[in-house]
């Protein structure tokens, strides 16, 4: 944008391939397709059948150059300005596919992550809410909050109890930290856990691009530990490390089930470099099929693990809000912080969710879903089986609302990706997850968000794709 904005690319210029710029740039055709898509959403270029892209003949003013008042940029942060740092947290952004173009259907949404929001209880839930407001009408919270805004003490209570079902964690309210979701678990463990510039954090690679954000915003050493069929290698882990993030019962985005050996090898080299380890259980309620290996925090090793949990997949994600099982050594830090942030998440949504757990409604709509979700996932393993074995490989996972499979013999995942994109199906290739150059690639399947038949559709066009 810079280029055309300064003339350097004049009027009408004709920009390479993106094959030929891939040569050029050395990044990959994936990232470039983005690039050319948000260019041409801008109005920086223009498509033109059969002959390519090019600049366009009237160019937009660019907004930093006639909004009066704005602040200059210098002033920003620069670590907002990364264009990594904005990848990991626009992650779920796609250029130019939030709204279909004219005469196309809305897409369809393959990208992990997803869940189907349509077959959420919502009168239910909007009943217990209004109960809820109801009660706080008639007794307004007092302020500051006598529970010392650890989160409400309802609903920390029906977390307990929650989790020890679904999990088997065992703990007591009073180590519940109430968070709005898991993403502000990780930042307040971030800012509790690490010294800037000091604390060396071990982060799965490929992983959850979020997550790493957190850490690295809070100037952490970021040090990328490879995975394999049982989880993180624990003989990769740097000696020096302070924090240890994983999610032993669905890695993301690979799926890999921490087996028993590497847990406890794991909590060992915790334990023996004084290190602690963050256990994030974004989807644990959706356990599919295999045995239930229990939540790393139930072993023994309550002084070590921080336990994050959510409610975004198993309820709403736009209800933002999470938690955090914490070491009581560590609680009173974690409360500062949150305190500090936001003082607490809101109270009638927490009344509202703490209400709809004790209603047994909680425990209904997972064990609807899991039933749900286990059926697409039967049908995508089926299609991935029956059409797509001679090029994708699933990695084996028990848990969750997506599949991750590796590309085998000559298939480019970012470019079928990136064809996918464009043709309504959003798709995410490994690319985007490692930290690390030079991981396996492959692509993700989310199925959370799509019934069976979407499931179908969206995967003919890929199979369409790859043929061609
Ligand atoms: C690996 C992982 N962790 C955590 C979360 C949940 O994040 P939040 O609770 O902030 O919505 C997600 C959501 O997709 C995820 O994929």
């Amino acid at each position: 944008m810079e280029a055309i904005d300064d003339g350097r690319l004049a009027r009408g210029t004709r920009l390479p391939s993106t094959r030929a710029a891939q040569r050029v740039f050395g990044v990959s055709r994936n990232t470039l397709a983005d690039v050319y898509d948000r260019l041409l959403n801008e109005g920086y270029v223009v498509m033109r059948r059969r002959s390519g892209t090019f600049v366009a003949d009237k160019i937009p003013e660019s907004p930093a150059t006639h909004e009066p008042g704005d602040a200059p940029p210098y002033r920003l942060n620069p670590y907002w300005l990364r264009t990594d740092v904005q990848d990991a947290i626009h992650f779920w952004r796609e250029p130019g596919a939030d709204q279909p173009r004219a005469g196309q259907s809305p897409g369809i949404d393959l990208r992990a992550g997803q869940i189907d929001p349509r077959l959420f209880p919502i009168a239910v839930f909007r009943r217990a809410v209004s109960r809820q407001l109801r009660r706080l009408e008639r007794m307004p919270p007092r302020n500051p909050s006598s529970q010392g805004n650890q989160g409400n003490y309802r609903l920390r209570e029906a977390i307990s109890r929650h989790i020890r079902i679904t999990r088997a964690v065992v703990c007591r309210p009073d180590e519940v930290l109430v968070t709005s979701g898991a993403q502000q678990a990780f930042d307040l463990l971030a800012r509790t856990l690490v010294t800037p510039g000091e604390t060396t954090v071990a982060l799965e690679d490929p992983g959850y691009p979020p997550l790493r954000a957190a850490f690295a915003a809070a100037a952490a050493k970021l040090v990328p530990v490879p995975v394999d069929q049982e989880g993180i290698r624990v003989d990769h882990l740097p000696r020096d490390v302070g924090v240890i993030c994983v999610c032993p019962s669905h890695q993301f985005p690979l799926g890999v089930l921490m087996s028993e050996q590497r847990r406890e090898q794991l909590v060992r080299f915790a334990r023996a470099h004084k290190a602690v380890i963050v256990e994030d259980d974004y989807d644990g309620e959706f356990r599919h099929e295999g045995n239930p290996l229990q939540a790393l925090r139930m072993r023994d090793c309550a002084d070590v693990v921080f336990y994050v949990g959510t409610f975004s997949k198993c309820m709403l994600p736009s209800l933002r809000l999470g938690f955090i099982i914490a070491p009581r050594w560590a609680l009173p830090a974690l409360v500062t912080v949150k305190n500090y942030l936001d003082w607490h998440s809101p109270t009638p949504m927490q009344l509202g969710v703490a209400e709809f757990i004790a209603e047994g409604h909680l425990a209904q709509h997972v064990r609807k879903m899991r039933n749900i979700y286990a059926h697409r996932r039967e049908r995508l393993h089926q299609i991935l089986r029956e059409d797509f074995s001679d090029c994708l490989e699933p990695v084996p996972s028990s848990y969750g609302l997506h599949i991750c499979a590796f590309a085998t013999g000559n298939m480019d995942a970012n470019l079928v990706a990136a064809s996918a994109v464009r043709q309504g199906v959003q798709l995410h290739s490994l690319e985007r997850y490692y930290m690390a150059p030079g991981g396996r690639p492959g692509l993700i399947f989310g199925y959370g968000a799509l019934d069976v038949s979407q499931i179908e559709r969206g995967m003919k066009v890929l199979r369409d794709i790859i043929r061609r």
